[in-house]
Protein backbone atom coordinates (compact mmCIF):
# COMPACT_ATOMS: atom_id res chain seq x y z
CA UNK A 1 0.00 0.00 0.00
CA UNK A 2 1.40 3.41 -1.00
CA UNK A 3 0.62 6.02 1.53
CA UNK A 4 2.65 8.93 0.77
CA UNK A 5 3.62 10.73 -2.59
CA UNK A 6 7.46 9.77 -3.16
CA UNK A 7 8.23 12.22 -6.28
CA UNK A 8 10.84 10.51 -8.47
CA UNK A 9 10.86 7.25 -6.82
CA UNK A 10 9.84 4.32 -8.96
CA UNK A 11 6.10 4.23 -8.23
CA UNK A 12 4.34 1.02 -8.36
CA UNK A 13 0.94 -0.36 -8.95
CA UNK A 14 -0.88 -2.93 -7.49
CA UNK A 15 0.43 -6.12 -8.97
CA UNK A 16 3.47 -4.27 -7.58
CA UNK A 17 5.11 -3.23 -11.13
CA UNK A 18 6.45 0.15 -12.00
CA UNK A 19 3.43 2.15 -13.77
CA UNK A 20 3.68 3.24 -17.05
CA UNK A 21 2.04 6.25 -17.76
CA UNK A 22 3.84 9.02 -19.04
CA UNK A 23 3.22 12.42 -20.73
CA UNK A 24 -0.38 11.52 -18.93
CA UNK A 25 -2.96 13.06 -17.10
CA UNK A 26 -5.85 11.99 -15.06
CA UNK A 27 -9.70 11.62 -15.66
CA UNK A 28 -11.87 11.97 -12.80
CA UNK A 29 -15.32 9.75 -13.94
CA UNK A 30 -17.88 8.48 -11.43
CA UNK A 31 -16.05 7.35 -7.52
CA UNK A 32 -12.55 7.15 -9.36
CA UNK A 33 -9.70 8.36 -11.27
CA UNK A 34 -8.46 7.14 -14.36
CA UNK A 35 -4.57 7.77 -15.15
CA UNK A 36 -3.90 7.75 -18.68
CA UNK A 37 -0.02 7.99 -20.58
CA UNK A 38 2.13 6.49 -22.69
CA UNK A 39 3.35 2.99 -21.87
CA UNK A 40 7.08 3.47 -22.40
CA UNK A 41 7.89 -0.81 -22.01
CA UNK A 42 9.50 -1.24 -24.82
CA UNK A 43 11.16 2.20 -25.19
CA UNK A 44 14.02 1.45 -23.89
CA UNK A 45 15.97 4.23 -24.91
CA UNK A 46 15.93 7.13 -26.91
CA UNK A 47 16.80 6.54 -30.35
CA UNK A 48 14.37 3.36 -30.57
CA UNK A 49 10.82 4.91 -30.54
CA UNK A 50 8.41 1.22 -30.68
CA UNK A 51 5.19 1.97 -28.86
CA UNK A 52 3.48 -0.16 -26.73
CA UNK A 53 0.17 1.78 -26.63
CA UNK A 54 -1.61 3.96 -24.00
CA UNK A 55 -2.04 2.35 -20.62
CA UNK A 56 -5.06 3.24 -18.11
CA UNK A 57 -4.69 3.10 -13.90
CA UNK A 58 -7.99 3.49 -12.18
CA UNK A 59 -7.55 4.60 -8.04
CA UNK A 60 -9.82 5.41 -5.70
CA UNK A 61 -6.89 6.95 -3.62
CA UNK A 62 -4.82 8.62 -5.95
CA UNK A 63 -1.87 6.94 -4.42
CA UNK A 64 -2.56 3.18 -5.08
CA UNK A 65 -3.29 2.18 -9.05
CA UNK A 66 -4.71 -0.74 -10.36
CA UNK A 67 -3.43 -1.06 -13.98
CA UNK A 68 -6.64 -1.59 -16.08
CA UNK A 69 -4.03 -2.52 -19.06
CA UNK A 70 -3.69 -1.14 -22.90
CA UNK A 71 -6.73 1.20 -23.63
CA UNK A 72 -5.36 2.14 -26.96
CA UNK A 73 -2.48 -0.53 -28.51
CA UNK A 74 -0.13 0.11 -31.12
CA UNK A 75 -1.03 -1.57 -34.61
CA UNK A 76 0.88 -4.25 -36.17
CA UNK A 77 -0.15 -2.61 -39.44
CA UNK A 78 3.02 -1.13 -40.77
CA UNK A 79 0.73 1.49 -42.28
CA UNK A 80 -1.13 2.83 -38.96
CA UNK A 81 -0.33 5.96 -38.26
CA UNK A 82 -0.16 3.92 -34.53
CA UNK A 83 2.11 0.96 -35.46
CA UNK A 84 4.71 -0.18 -32.76
CA UNK A 85 7.36 1.97 -34.93
CA UNK A 86 5.60 5.10 -34.94
CA UNK A 87 5.56 7.65 -32.17
CA UNK A 88 2.50 8.18 -29.84
CA UNK A 89 2.71 11.02 -26.48
CA UNK A 90 1.02 12.68 -24.20
CA UNK A 91 -2.26 11.13 -24.28
CA UNK A 92 -5.10 12.73 -23.14
CA UNK A 93 -8.91 11.91 -22.28
CA UNK A 94 -12.11 13.95 -21.44
CA UNK A 95 -15.33 12.39 -21.05
CA UNK A 96 -17.97 14.06 -23.10
CA UNK A 97 -21.35 14.51 -21.46
CA UNK A 98 -23.42 15.05 -24.70
CA UNK A 99 -22.53 11.73 -26.27
CA UNK A 100 -21.55 9.58 -23.14
CA UNK A 101 -18.04 8.99 -24.67
CA UNK A 102 -14.35 9.01 -23.43
CA UNK A 103 -12.34 10.90 -26.04
CA UNK A 104 -8.93 10.96 -26.32
CA UNK A 105 -6.25 13.18 -28.00
CA UNK A 106 -2.44 12.50 -28.69
CA UNK A 107 0.44 13.77 -30.33
CA UNK A 108 0.83 11.35 -33.44
CA UNK A 109 4.42 11.18 -35.00
CA UNK A 110 7.13 9.15 -36.95
CA UNK A 111 10.26 9.93 -38.84
CA UNK A 112 12.13 12.02 -36.99
CA UNK A 113 8.67 14.29 -35.31
CA UNK A 114 8.05 15.31 -38.61
CA UNK A 115 4.59 13.84 -39.38
CA UNK A 116 3.02 16.20 -36.08
CA UNK A 117 -0.45 15.16 -36.32
CA UNK A 118 -3.00 14.66 -33.84
CA UNK A 119 -4.46 11.49 -33.33
CA UNK A 120 -8.08 11.59 -32.13
CA UNK A 121 -9.52 8.00 -30.02
CA UNK A 122 -12.93 7.83 -28.81
CA UNK A 123 -14.41 5.03 -26.51
CA UNK A 124 -17.78 4.13 -24.62
CA UNK A 125 -16.22 2.90 -21.05
CA UNK A 126 -12.84 4.78 -19.40
CA UNK A 127 -10.76 1.54 -19.51
CA UNK A 128 -11.00 1.27 -23.51
CA UNK A 129 -10.79 0.13 -25.78
CA UNK A 130 -10.42 3.19 -27.66
CA UNK A 131 -10.53 3.61 -31.34
CA UNK A 132 -8.44 6.03 -33.43
CA UNK A 133 -11.36 8.27 -35.77
CA UNK A 134 -9.47 10.71 -36.53
CA UNK A 135 -5.95 11.64 -37.41
CA UNK A 136 -5.18 15.40 -38.35
CA UNK A 137 -2.95 18.16 -38.68
CA UNK A 138 -3.89 21.33 -36.57
CA UNK A 139 -5.98 24.88 -38.06
CA UNK A 140 -3.83 25.95 -41.80
CA UNK A 141 -2.66 29.14 -40.29
CA UNK A 142 0.25 31.17 -42.49
CA UNK A 143 2.58 32.41 -40.26
CA UNK A 144 5.61 32.82 -43.14
CA UNK A 145 6.03 29.18 -43.46
CA UNK A 146 9.59 28.83 -44.00
CA UNK A 147 11.24 27.18 -47.19
CA UNK A 148 11.72 24.67 -47.24
CA UNK A 149 9.37 23.76 -44.27
CA UNK A 150 10.61 20.16 -42.57
CA UNK A 151 7.40 19.63 -41.84
CA UNK A 152 5.54 21.12 -45.52
CA UNK A 153 2.73 22.96 -43.21
CA UNK A 154 1.76 24.92 -46.45
CA UNK A 155 0.28 21.39 -47.93
CA UNK A 156 -0.52 19.59 -44.23
CA UNK A 157 -1.92 22.33 -42.44
CA UNK A 158 0.36 23.52 -39.57
CA UNK A 159 2.40 21.02 -37.16
CA UNK A 160 0.45 19.44 -33.91
CA UNK A 161 3.52 18.40 -31.10
CA UNK A 162 2.85 18.84 -27.27
CA UNK A 163 -0.40 18.78 -26.43
CA UNK A 164 -3.37 18.87 -23.61
CA UNK A 165 -6.84 18.75 -23.23
CA UNK A 166 -8.61 21.57 -20.83
CA UNK A 167 -11.75 21.08 -19.93
CA UNK A 168 -13.82 24.97 -18.69
CA UNK A 169 -16.36 24.81 -16.32
CA UNK A 170 -18.85 26.24 -19.33
CA UNK A 171 -18.59 22.89 -20.76
CA UNK A 172 -15.90 24.16 -23.72
CA UNK A 173 -13.04 21.63 -24.22
CA UNK A 174 -10.03 22.85 -25.81
CA UNK A 175 -6.89 21.24 -27.22
CA UNK A 176 -3.54 23.32 -26.23
CA UNK A 177 -0.53 22.47 -28.60
CA UNK A 178 2.49 23.06 -30.43
CA UNK A 179 2.61 24.30 -34.02
CA UNK A 180 4.38 26.23 -36.31
CA UNK A 181 7.89 23.40 -36.11
CA UNK A 182 7.66 24.35 -32.57
CA UNK A 183 8.02 27.92 -32.28
CA UNK A 184 4.64 28.62 -30.84
CA UNK A 185 1.70 26.86 -28.87
CA UNK A 186 -1.75 26.98 -30.30
CA UNK A 187 -5.36 26.73 -28.15
CA UNK A 188 -8.41 25.86 -30.08
CA UNK A 189 -11.92 24.87 -28.96
CA UNK A 190 -12.83 21.74 -29.37
CA UNK A 191 -16.24 20.41 -31.39
CA UNK A 192 -19.25 20.06 -28.89
CA UNK A 193 -18.35 16.18 -29.37
CA UNK A 194 -14.83 16.90 -28.12
CA UNK A 195 -13.70 14.89 -31.31
CA UNK A 196 -12.32 17.41 -34.01
CA UNK A 197 -11.22 21.19 -33.43
CA UNK A 198 -13.64 23.60 -33.59
CA UNK A 199 -14.54 24.51 -37.88
CA UNK A 200 -14.49 27.18 -39.65
CA UNK A 201 -11.08 28.08 -37.92
CA UNK A 202 -11.18 31.68 -37.38
CA UNK A 203 -8.40 33.08 -35.47
CA UNK A 204 -9.56 34.76 -32.05
CA UNK A 205 -12.67 32.75 -31.85
CA UNK A 206 -12.06 29.66 -32.38
CA UNK A 207 -8.84 29.68 -32.02
CA UNK A 208 -5.52 31.71 -31.14
CA UNK A 209 -1.58 31.45 -31.26
CA UNK A 210 -1.24 31.57 -27.23
CA UNK A 211 2.52 31.60 -26.57
CA UNK A 212 4.61 32.61 -29.91
CA UNK A 213 8.17 32.41 -31.26
CA UNK A 214 9.21 30.98 -27.59
CA UNK A 215 9.62 27.61 -28.15
CA UNK A 216 7.57 26.14 -25.54
CA UNK A 217 6.84 22.17 -25.30
CA UNK A 218 4.60 20.56 -22.43
CA UNK A 219 1.69 22.91 -22.14
CA UNK A 220 -0.41 22.50 -18.90
CA UNK A 221 -3.18 24.16 -18.45
CA UNK A 222 -5.34 24.93 -15.02
CA UNK A 223 -7.82 27.07 -13.96
CA UNK A 224 -8.32 28.69 -10.58
CA UNK A 225 -10.37 31.81 -9.64
CA UNK A 226 -11.62 32.49 -13.27
CA UNK A 227 -8.32 32.59 -14.44
CA UNK A 228 -6.02 30.50 -16.80
CA UNK A 229 -2.63 29.35 -15.84
CA UNK A 230 -0.30 27.17 -18.20
CA UNK A 231 2.97 25.55 -16.92
CA UNK A 232 5.08 24.73 -19.74
CA UNK A 233 8.60 23.68 -20.55
CA UNK A 234 11.47 24.77 -23.03
CA UNK A 235 12.45 22.32 -25.77
CA UNK A 236 15.63 20.52 -25.50
CA UNK A 237 14.36 16.89 -26.24
CA UNK A 238 14.08 14.32 -23.43
CA UNK A 239 16.86 16.85 -21.27
CA UNK A 240 15.04 18.90 -18.62
CA UNK A 241 15.01 22.52 -18.65
CA UNK A 242 13.10 25.07 -16.73
CA UNK A 243 9.38 25.68 -16.24
CA UNK A 244 7.27 28.86 -16.74
CA UNK A 245 3.97 29.91 -15.33
CA UNK A 246 1.47 32.08 -17.77
CA UNK A 247 -1.80 33.52 -16.44
CA UNK A 248 -4.61 34.84 -18.88
CA UNK A 249 -8.23 35.71 -18.39
CA UNK A 250 -9.28 33.21 -21.29
CA UNK A 251 -7.55 30.18 -22.94
CA UNK A 252 -6.97 32.50 -26.26
CA UNK A 253 -4.40 35.12 -23.92
CA UNK A 254 -3.67 37.85 -23.61
CA UNK A 255 -0.90 35.17 -21.43
CA UNK A 256 1.05 36.86 -19.64
CA UNK A 257 4.49 35.58 -18.33
CA UNK A 258 4.66 34.90 -14.79
CA UNK A 259 8.21 33.87 -14.49
CA UNK A 260 9.63 30.48 -13.29
CA UNK A 261 7.85 29.10 -10.20
CA UNK A 262 11.12 27.00 -9.10
CA UNK A 263 13.60 27.84 -6.61
CA UNK A 264 17.30 28.38 -6.53
CA UNK A 265 19.70 26.40 -9.09
CA UNK A 266 18.10 23.48 -9.49
CA UNK A 267 15.44 25.88 -11.43
CA UNK A 268 17.74 25.80 -14.68
CA UNK A 269 16.42 22.15 -15.03
CA UNK A 270 12.82 21.78 -13.22
CA UNK A 271 14.61 19.65 -10.64
CA UNK A 272 14.59 17.33 -13.71
CA UNK A 273 11.05 16.91 -14.65
CA UNK A 274 8.96 18.33 -17.69
CA UNK A 275 5.20 18.64 -17.12
CA UNK A 276 2.58 16.80 -18.09
CA UNK A 277 -0.61 17.92 -16.14
CA UNK A 278 -2.30 19.39 -13.86
CA UNK A 279 -5.31 18.49 -11.11
CA UNK A 280 -7.27 20.02 -8.19
CA UNK A 281 -6.61 18.17 -5.01
CA UNK A 282 -10.08 16.52 -4.34
CA UNK A 283 -11.05 17.45 -0.83
CA UNK A 284 -8.35 19.60 -0.01
CA UNK A 285 -9.14 23.87 0.26
CA UNK A 286 -9.65 25.76 -3.08
CA UNK A 287 -6.54 26.45 -4.45
CA UNK A 288 -4.59 23.25 -3.71
CA UNK A 289 -3.31 21.84 -6.58
CA UNK A 290 -0.93 19.03 -7.86
CA UNK A 291 1.65 19.45 -10.61
CA UNK A 292 2.42 15.82 -12.49
CA UNK A 293 5.73 15.66 -14.65
CA UNK A 294 7.85 13.42 -16.19
CA UNK A 295 11.72 12.86 -15.07
CA UNK A 296 12.47 11.45 -18.74
CA UNK A 297 15.32 8.87 -18.10
CA UNK A 298 17.16 9.38 -21.51
CA UNK A 299 18.91 6.40 -21.85
CA UNK A 300 16.03 3.75 -20.27
CA UNK A 301 12.81 5.63 -21.42
CA UNK A 302 11.04 2.92 -19.33
CA UNK A 303 12.60 3.79 -16.25
CA UNK A 304 10.99 7.40 -16.45
CA UNK A 305 10.04 8.61 -13.51
CA UNK A 306 6.63 10.43 -12.08
CA UNK A 307 6.68 13.33 -10.12
CA UNK A 308 3.68 14.59 -8.73
CA UNK A 309 4.03 18.47 -6.30
CA UNK A 310 1.44 20.02 -4.31
CA UNK A 311 1.31 23.59 -4.74
CA UNK A 312 -0.87 26.40 -3.77
CA UNK A 313 -2.48 29.45 -5.55
CA UNK A 314 -1.59 32.57 -3.82
CA UNK A 315 -2.02 36.17 -5.34
CA UNK A 316 -2.97 34.58 -8.70
CA UNK A 317 0.44 32.42 -8.46
CA UNK A 318 2.19 29.86 -7.21
CA UNK A 319 5.93 28.54 -7.03
CA UNK A 320 6.90 24.87 -7.08
CA UNK A 321 9.46 22.71 -5.03
CA UNK A 322 10.48 19.69 -5.04
CA UNK A 323 9.66 17.17 -1.71
CA UNK A 324 11.14 13.70 -1.47
CA UNK A 325 7.57 12.90 0.09
CA UNK A 326 4.23 14.30 1.50
CA UNK A 327 0.81 13.47 1.40
CA UNK A 328 -2.92 14.90 0.85
CA UNK A 329 -2.27 16.46 4.56
CA UNK A 330 -0.12 18.79 3.23
CA UNK A 331 -3.14 20.96 1.98
CA UNK A 332 -4.87 21.09 5.31
CA UNK A 333 -4.75 24.51 6.53
CA UNK A 334 -1.98 25.81 10.19
CA UNK A 335 -0.75 28.26 11.02
CA UNK A 336 2.94 29.18 10.15
CA UNK A 337 5.61 27.70 12.11
CA UNK A 338 8.18 28.98 13.91
CA UNK A 339 11.35 30.08 13.04
CA UNK A 340 14.44 27.39 12.92
CA UNK A 341 17.81 27.89 13.64
CA UNK A 342 20.20 27.33 11.28
CA UNK A 343 24.09 26.24 11.28
CA UNK A 344 26.82 26.35 7.94
CA UNK A 345 29.84 25.29 7.46
CA UNK A 346 32.14 24.68 4.52
CA UNK A 347 32.57 21.74 2.67
CA UNK A 348 36.03 20.26 1.56
CA UNK A 349 36.77 17.89 -0.86
CA UNK A 350 40.11 16.39 0.54
CA UNK A 351 41.96 19.43 1.98
CA UNK A 352 41.18 22.05 4.21
CA UNK A 353 42.78 24.06 1.60
CA UNK A 354 40.47 23.32 -0.86
CA UNK A 355 36.59 24.08 -0.33
CA UNK A 356 34.14 22.94 -2.77
CA UNK A 357 30.82 24.06 -1.39
CA UNK A 358 28.56 25.07 1.92
CA UNK A 359 26.45 23.10 4.21
CA UNK A 360 23.43 24.16 5.56
CA UNK A 361 21.60 22.40 8.50
CA UNK A 362 18.73 23.35 10.72
CA UNK A 363 16.58 21.73 13.38
CA UNK A 364 13.07 19.90 12.37
CA UNK A 365 10.39 23.10 13.50
CA UNK A 366 6.63 21.49 14.20
CA UNK A 367 3.98 21.96 11.47
CA UNK A 368 7.18 22.86 9.01
CA UNK A 369 7.16 20.77 5.68
CA UNK A 370 9.99 22.07 3.91
CA UNK A 371 12.55 24.59 4.24
CA UNK A 372 13.46 27.39 2.11
CA UNK A 373 17.31 28.88 2.46
CA UNK A 374 18.22 32.58 1.66
CA UNK A 375 21.45 33.81 0.82
CA UNK A 376 21.95 37.53 1.37
CA UNK A 377 17.71 37.68 1.36
CA UNK A 378 17.57 35.62 -2.09
CA UNK A 379 16.33 32.51 -2.36
CA UNK A 380 18.82 30.17 -2.99
CA UNK A 381 16.97 26.77 -2.46
CA UNK A 382 14.39 24.80 -0.87
CA UNK A 383 13.94 21.20 1.05
CA UNK A 384 12.05 19.20 2.74
CA UNK A 385 14.91 17.76 4.44
CA UNK A 386 17.20 18.97 7.41
CA UNK A 387 20.40 20.13 5.49
CA UNK A 388 20.99 21.98 2.05
CA UNK A 389 24.53 22.22 0.13
CA UNK A 390 25.01 24.91 -2.37
CA UNK A 391 27.89 25.85 -4.20
CA UNK A 392 30.61 28.18 -2.64
CA UNK A 393 29.88 32.21 -2.39
CA UNK A 394 32.24 34.14 -4.99
CA UNK A 395 35.48 34.80 -3.43
CA UNK A 396 35.84 37.15 -0.60
CA UNK A 397 32.19 37.59 -0.23
CA UNK A 398 30.86 37.72 2.97
CA UNK A 399 26.88 35.66 1.96
CA UNK A 400 24.67 35.23 4.91
CA UNK A 401 22.48 32.45 5.24
CA UNK A 402 19.15 32.01 6.41
CA UNK A 403 16.33 29.99 6.34
CA UNK A 404 12.70 30.06 6.96
CA UNK A 405 9.93 27.04 7.53
CA UNK A 406 7.53 27.00 5.56
CA UNK A 407 3.99 24.98 5.72
CA UNK A 408 2.69 24.97 2.44
CA UNK A 409 -0.88 25.66 3.77
CA UNK A 410 0.11 28.24 6.57
CA UNK A 411 2.70 30.69 5.31
CA UNK A 412 6.31 31.18 5.94
CA UNK A 413 8.17 31.40 9.44
CA UNK A 414 10.10 34.79 9.94
CA UNK A 415 13.95 34.52 9.35
CA UNK A 416 16.16 32.09 11.29
CA UNK A 417 19.29 33.23 12.89
CA UNK A 418 22.02 34.43 10.17
CA UNK A 419 24.99 32.22 9.58
CA UNK A 420 27.72 34.39 7.25
CA UNK A 421 30.36 32.47 5.38
CA UNK A 422 33.53 32.73 3.03
CA UNK A 423 36.14 31.81 1.93
CA UNK A 424 38.94 33.39 0.10
CA UNK A 425 39.63 37.32 -0.74
CA UNK A 426 38.02 39.11 -3.40
CA UNK A 427 39.74 38.85 -6.57
CA UNK A 428 39.80 39.30 -10.07
CA UNK A 429 37.76 36.18 -11.47
CA UNK A 430 35.87 34.77 -14.04
CA UNK A 431 32.00 34.38 -14.02
CA UNK A 432 32.05 31.24 -15.79
CA UNK A 433 34.43 29.51 -13.21
CA UNK A 434 31.45 30.15 -10.33
CA UNK A 435 28.09 28.99 -9.84
CA UNK A 436 25.08 31.42 -10.18
CA UNK A 437 22.65 31.27 -7.62
CA UNK A 438 20.11 31.59 -9.99
CA UNK A 439 19.56 30.63 -13.64
CA UNK A 440 17.54 30.11 -16.33
CA UNK A 441 18.23 29.79 -20.24
CA UNK A 442 16.28 29.31 -23.44
CA UNK A 443 17.37 26.01 -24.37
CA UNK A 444 18.46 24.18 -21.35
CA UNK A 445 21.36 24.98 -19.04
CA UNK A 446 23.93 27.70 -18.88
CA UNK A 447 27.51 26.39 -20.24
CA UNK A 448 30.54 27.29 -19.16
CA UNK A 449 33.65 28.32 -21.13
CA UNK A 450 32.01 25.86 -24.00
CA UNK A 451 28.93 26.31 -26.70
CA UNK A 452 26.26 24.09 -26.69
CA UNK A 453 27.63 21.37 -29.48
CA UNK A 454 31.31 21.60 -28.02
CA UNK A 455 32.48 24.77 -30.02
CA UNK A 456 34.54 27.16 -28.36
CA UNK A 457 32.46 30.80 -27.84
CA UNK A 458 32.76 32.43 -31.38
CA UNK A 459 31.95 35.98 -31.42
CA UNK A 460 32.91 37.70 -34.80
CA UNK A 461 36.17 35.59 -35.77
CA UNK A 462 37.60 34.98 -32.40
CA UNK A 463 36.91 31.95 -30.33
CA UNK A 464 37.55 32.79 -26.47
CA UNK A 465 38.19 30.31 -24.13
CA UNK A 466 36.12 32.41 -21.24
CA UNK A 467 32.42 32.64 -21.04
CA UNK A 468 29.20 31.87 -20.43
CA UNK A 469 27.03 30.51 -23.13
CA UNK A 470 23.80 31.15 -22.47
CA UNK A 471 21.18 31.32 -25.23
CA UNK A 472 18.14 33.81 -25.66
CA UNK A 473 15.79 34.26 -23.11
CA UNK A 474 17.89 34.10 -20.73
CA UNK A 475 18.40 35.34 -16.88
CA UNK A 476 21.40 34.98 -14.62
CA UNK A 477 22.00 36.00 -11.14
CA UNK A 478 24.83 36.12 -8.83
CA UNK A 479 25.43 37.49 -5.27
CA UNK A 480 28.78 39.64 -5.68
CA UNK A 481 28.63 41.14 -2.09
CA UNK A 482 29.43 44.09 -2.34
CA UNK A 483 32.92 42.85 -2.65
CA UNK A 484 34.00 43.84 -6.05
CA UNK A 485 34.28 47.01 -8.33
CA UNK A 486 34.08 46.34 -11.88
CA UNK A 487 32.47 44.17 -14.32
CA UNK A 488 33.53 43.22 -17.68
CA UNK A 489 32.48 41.12 -20.47
CA UNK A 490 32.43 40.72 -24.03
CA UNK A 491 29.10 40.18 -25.42
CA UNK A 492 27.81 38.88 -28.84
CA UNK A 493 25.38 36.74 -30.68
CA UNK A 494 27.68 32.87 -31.15
CA UNK A 495 28.63 33.59 -34.37
CA UNK A 496 28.10 30.21 -36.08
CA UNK A 497 24.72 30.73 -35.78
CA UNK A 498 24.52 33.53 -38.11
CA UNK A 499 20.33 34.58 -37.42
CA UNK A 500 21.35 35.00 -34.00
CA UNK A 501 19.89 38.93 -32.18
CA UNK A 502 19.15 39.95 -29.18
CA UNK A 503 19.32 42.43 -26.48
CA UNK A 504 21.73 42.08 -23.44
CA UNK A 505 21.38 43.88 -20.18
CA UNK A 506 22.99 44.07 -17.13
CA UNK A 507 20.99 44.68 -13.79
CA UNK A 508 22.32 45.74 -10.29
CA UNK A 509 20.56 45.49 -7.33
CA UNK A 510 17.19 45.66 -9.32
CA UNK A 511 18.27 48.78 -11.42
CA UNK A 512 19.51 48.73 -15.27
CA UNK A 513 23.15 49.97 -15.10
CA UNK A 514 23.25 48.31 -18.58
CA UNK A 515 21.13 47.97 -22.08
CA UNK A 516 22.60 47.02 -25.84
CA UNK A 517 21.64 47.99 -28.81
CA UNK A 518 20.14 45.14 -30.80
CA UNK A 519 23.05 42.72 -30.78
CA UNK A 520 23.62 40.49 -34.30
CA UNK A 521 25.63 37.56 -35.09
CA UNK A 522 26.87 38.98 -37.89
CA UNK A 523 28.21 42.15 -36.23
CA UNK A 524 31.66 42.58 -34.49
CA UNK A 525 31.05 41.68 -30.18
CA UNK A 526 30.45 44.56 -27.44
CA UNK A 527 33.02 45.02 -25.13
CA UNK A 528 31.70 46.77 -22.05
CA UNK A 529 33.26 47.58 -18.43
CA UNK A 530 30.79 48.92 -15.48
CA UNK A 531 31.15 50.17 -12.27
CA UNK A 532 29.69 47.74 -9.33
CA UNK A 533 31.32 49.20 -6.50
CA UNK A 534 28.76 47.87 -3.33
CA UNK A 535 26.12 46.08 -5.09
CA UNK A 536 25.32 42.75 -3.77
CA UNK A 537 22.95 41.41 -7.19
CA UNK A 538 24.24 40.87 -10.38
CA UNK A 539 21.72 39.74 -13.06
CA UNK A 540 22.80 39.29 -16.49
CA UNK A 541 19.92 38.94 -19.20
CA UNK A 542 19.53 38.20 -22.80
CA UNK A 543 16.60 38.73 -24.57
CA UNK A 544 14.91 38.78 -28.11
CA UNK A 545 11.47 40.33 -28.35
CA UNK A 546 10.74 38.07 -31.73
CA UNK A 547 11.95 34.64 -31.19
CA UNK A 548 14.58 32.46 -29.27
CA UNK A 549 15.28 30.34 -32.08
CA UNK A 550 18.65 29.76 -33.11
CA UNK A 551 19.83 32.87 -30.86
CA UNK A 552 22.70 32.38 -28.43
CA UNK A 553 23.70 35.10 -26.60
CA UNK A 554 27.48 34.59 -24.99
CA UNK A 555 28.85 36.43 -22.00
CA UNK A 556 33.05 35.88 -23.05
CA UNK A 557 35.64 36.48 -21.01
CA UNK A 558 32.71 37.83 -18.47
CA UNK A 559 35.05 38.64 -15.11
CA UNK A 560 34.49 41.04 -11.90
CA UNK A 561 37.20 42.65 -10.00
CA UNK A 562 37.56 44.21 -6.83
C1 LIG B 1 10.02 16.68 -25.30
C2 LIG B 1 8.54 16.42 -25.35
O1 LIG B 1 7.92 17.15 -24.35
C3 LIG B 1 8.27 14.94 -25.20
O2 LIG B 1 6.90 14.71 -25.17
C4 LIG B 1 8.94 14.25 -26.36
O3 LIG B 1 8.37 14.69 -27.56
C5 LIG B 1 10.43 14.56 -26.36
N1 LIG B 1 10.64 15.98 -26.38
C6 LIG B 1 11.11 13.94 -27.57
O4 LIG B 1 12.47 14.34 -27.67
Amino acid sequence: MNTSFTPGERWLDTDGQPIQAHGGALLRHGDAWYWYGEDKTAHINSKVTTVTGVSCYRSTDLLNWKNCGLCLTASDDPASPIHSSKIVERPKVLFNALTGKFVMWMHLDENGYMFSRAGIAVADRPEGPFNLVRVQRSIAHDYGYPSPDPRNQREHGNAYLDMNLFLDDDGQGYVFHVSENLLTVYVSKLTPDFTDFLRPAQIGITWNRAILNKVREAPTPFKYEGQYYLFSSGCTFWDPNYTLLARAPHPFGPWENLGDPFTGAGAVHSHHTQPTSVFAMPGAPAGSFVFMADRWMPKELRDTRHVWLPFVMRDGTTQLDFRHHWDASIFTPKPAPVAPTIRGSLRYDNSVFNPVGVRLAWDAVPGADGYRVYADGFAVGFSDALTLDLPLPLPGVVQTYTVRAEALAGGSSPDSNAVPLRFGKPRRTHLSDHAPVRAFAGFGEILSDRAWDGEALRLGTTDYAKGLFAHVDSDISYLSGGAYARFTATIGLHAPRPAGHAFFSVEADGKTIFTSPLLRATEAPLKIDLPITGVRHLRLRAWNPDTIGDCHAVWAEVEIAP
